[in-house]
Order: C-alpha cells, then sequence, then structure tokens
C-alpha cells in the first residue's frame, strides 16, 4: 500500500510500542514451539494495538503475532477513517532478532505504507529496522485489484 505519507516514528514511540510487544510476548500461547512472539502496531489514528502467536495442536493453524497483531487493529478501527498502520514491532527472547515470516510481509504490505517501519528487538534491545519495501518488494497490494476486469 502506498498512499499514505509515511510518518517519522519517535525514539520513545518506537519504546512504548517495544513496551507493548513485550507485554503481548507474555500471552503467547507456543506449547508446540516453545518459540513465544509479541507485537504491537501504531496505527495511523495513534492507537497501539498488540498480538501474540497463538498455536494449535494442528500445527499448519499456528497464526503468527503480527497477524494476529494486524487483526486487533481490524477489531479496533473505527470505521468512518480508512485502516492504516505506520509502525510495527516483533519482540522475541531470542539472541537472533526475529524478522517477520513470509506470510507476516504479505499481511503486513495490506496495510501499511511502503515507506513505514518494523522493527525487531528482543529482551537485550538489540534492535534491527526494515522498511516495508525492503520485506517485500514488489508486493501485491490492494492497487493491483483496481482495474480487474
Ligand atoms: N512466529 C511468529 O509469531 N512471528 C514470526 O515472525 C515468526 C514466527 C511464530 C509462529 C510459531 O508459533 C512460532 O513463532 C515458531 O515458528
Amino acid at each position: 500500500m502506498n498512499d499514505a505519507t509515511t510518518k517519522t516514528i519517535e525514539p520513545k514511540t518506537w519504546s512504548k510500542l517495544a513496551e507493548n510487544a513485550e507485554h503481548a510476548y507474555h500471552k503467547a500461547y507456543a506449547p508446540y514451539s516453545n518459540f513465544q512472539v509479541g507485537a504491537a502496531a501504531l496505527t495511523v489514528s495513534g492507537e497501539i494495538v498488540q498480538g501474540c502467536n497463538v498455536e494449535n495442536a494442528s500445527y499448519g493453524l499456528t497464526v503468527c503475532a503480527e497477524r494476529n497483531c494486524i487483526a486487533q487493529g481490524v477489531i479496533q478501527h473505527n470505521e468512518s477513517e480508512k485502516l492504516q498502520f505506520s509502525a510495527l514491532v516483533v519482540y522475541t527472547e531470542q539472541e537472533k532478532l526475529t524478522p517477520p515470516c513470509g506470510a507476516c510481509r504479505q499481511v503486513i504490505s495490506e496495510f501499511f505504507p511502503k515507506g513505514a517501519q518494523v522493527m525487531a528487538v528482543n529482551h537485550l534491545n538489540e534492535q534491527q529496522h526494515w522498511k516495508i519495501e525492503q520485506l517485500l518488494p514488489d508486493a501485491f497490494t490492494p492497487y493491483d485489484l483496481i482495474n480487474k476486469t
């Protein structure tokens, strides 16, 4: 999605998002992988939503933290405005920072402008930032459906 102006996110906002993602991390339901993930996203209207990974005995039905976070944003969203997010944080307690998986990159591309950023952070406060367009270049987005026949 590429219509919204990309906002600059202040360091204190990244910290607040990281705190929210850490909070969500502690809610993760990950009894099969023991790999807990928490996410938090900022909507363009300034709200923060959280998500955690939710696994299932039928392993393939697992939903990642990022997608649950975006779903929470959809639920909270005031329908008089267009839903867009300006930042997403993924929190884990892994030494190697956790980037969004391929499926999540596609779902993120639906709702984030190309220049918005995703940050991975861990319990050591190590951080890595990516722009949406780096995570999924040439993404298939709602704009690809505009001229459908
Ligand atoms: N997982 C996420 O929640 N987000 C990611 O970006 C990577 C993977 C979850 C899915 C599964 O519950 C566990 O981490 C191990 O793959």
